[in-house]
Formats: C-alpha cells, structure tokens, sequence
C-alpha cells in the first residue's frame, strides 16, 4: 500500500486510511467465505455485520465520499485522462453495489432457510473482492496520487466529510477490529490476505 503520507490533500488521505479498513473487512470476507464454501460453521451474527460494513462503510460512506466530496469537485478542473479514470471508478462502484445487494440477500436467506444462499453468497462474495482489491490499488498507485497533485497544482479545495458520517465510521471501524480479533491469527495469515501487486511501502 503507497502510504498516505506521500499525499498533501487530507480527505484523500482520510480515503486512503478507509482503503486499510476496506482491506481488512475483505480479509474477514475471505475466511468467512471459505468456511461458506466448505460447509463449515459460521456464526450468523458475522455474516450479517459483514453485510452491513460493506453497504454502510465501504458503499455509503466510503464510496459516496469519493463521488460526492472528490470525484465531482474536481470534474470540471480535470484532464480528460483523469476525468476517465474516475469514471472508470464510479461504474466499478455500481458493480461493486450489485454484488454487496446479492451478499445481502444471500444472508437474508440464511435467516430464512432458503436454497442457493450458500452458492449466492460465495460467487458475489469472491467477485466482490477480486473487484474491490484491484479497485483500491487502482486508487491508491494511480488515480488518488494524479488527483492529490492536480489539487496542488491549481490550489483546489476540498470538501471534508460530515460530523455524524465520522461518527457512524468511527462505529463501524470499532466494530471490525473486534469481529478481526475474534479471527485472532488468520486475519494476519499472508494466505488470507490478497494485496495487489504494487502493495509496497514507498
Ligand atoms: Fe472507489
Ligand atoms: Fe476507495
């Protein structure tokens, strides 16, 4: 992960620090759907808080904060390769909206007894997070750094996120690094954690 101190702009660095959560929950996400797949016992309570950090944290709050607070701020002073690139971005935050609705709705399921959640779960759930991983290294190595320069260079400004958002973020961060723990060891397990291959520490 290129660290986000490299960047001047603080709500891009306060996306880039979001990223590092994002980045864990999908760890969880990977484990949990391994035990799906291989039928083993999964606590309902996880499914569901997984569901909910996906839709609130990294769909609403994350995701709407770079559509709203950066992407369309800055749309008009772009160039056309950036404006592209963030375009790029909003349409894999669609797909990424699908697949976070069927994981949802998978779970739901579960509740239910309905057929299919498992499959439902783990086909959304392995897309998701192939999309998501190489979304945020997208973000992270290409599009945020050309962003944070542009915003130098024509002394932008930028919007920062509201009160109650950082509060119900606040909230959901706490609440992941405790269902992490109880994942104690395997959360840190280089087999369960995917980076993309630009991950490094410059
Ligand atoms: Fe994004
Ligand atoms: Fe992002």
């Amino acid at each position: 992960m290129k660290s986000s101190r490299a960047i001047s702009n603080k709500l891009i660095r306060d996306l880039m620090d979001e990223h590092e959560m994002i980045l864990q929950a999908l760890t969880v996400l990977r484990i949990v759907t391994e035990r799906v797949e291989k039928r083993r016992p999964v606590e309902l309570r996880d499914l569901q808080f997984l569901s909910r950090f996906l839709s609130d944290y990294a769909d609403k709050i994350h995701h709407h904060a770079e559509e709203e607070l950066l992407f369309d701020t800055l749309a008009e002073k772009s160039p056309r390769s950036i404006r592209r690139m963030m375009e790029q971005l909003t349409t894999q935050h669609v797909m990424g909206r699908f697949f976070v609705a069927r994981i949802t709705e998978a779970v739901a399921g579960v509740a239910g007894g309905e057929r299919g959640w498992r499959r439902q779960f783990v086909g959304s759930a392995q897309s998701y997070d192939v999309l998501l991983t190489c979304h945020i290294c997208s973000e992270d190595h290409n599009v945020f750094p050309a962003i944070d320069r542009l915003i130098d260079r024509h002394g932008l400004r930028t919007k920062s996120e509201s009160q109650s958002m950082r509060k119900q973020k606040d909230r959901l961060e706490k609440a992941l690094r405790r269902m992490a723990l109880r994942y104690g060891d395997m959360v840190h397990s280089a087999e369960n954690i995917h980076r993309c291959e630009r991950n490094t520490t410059e």
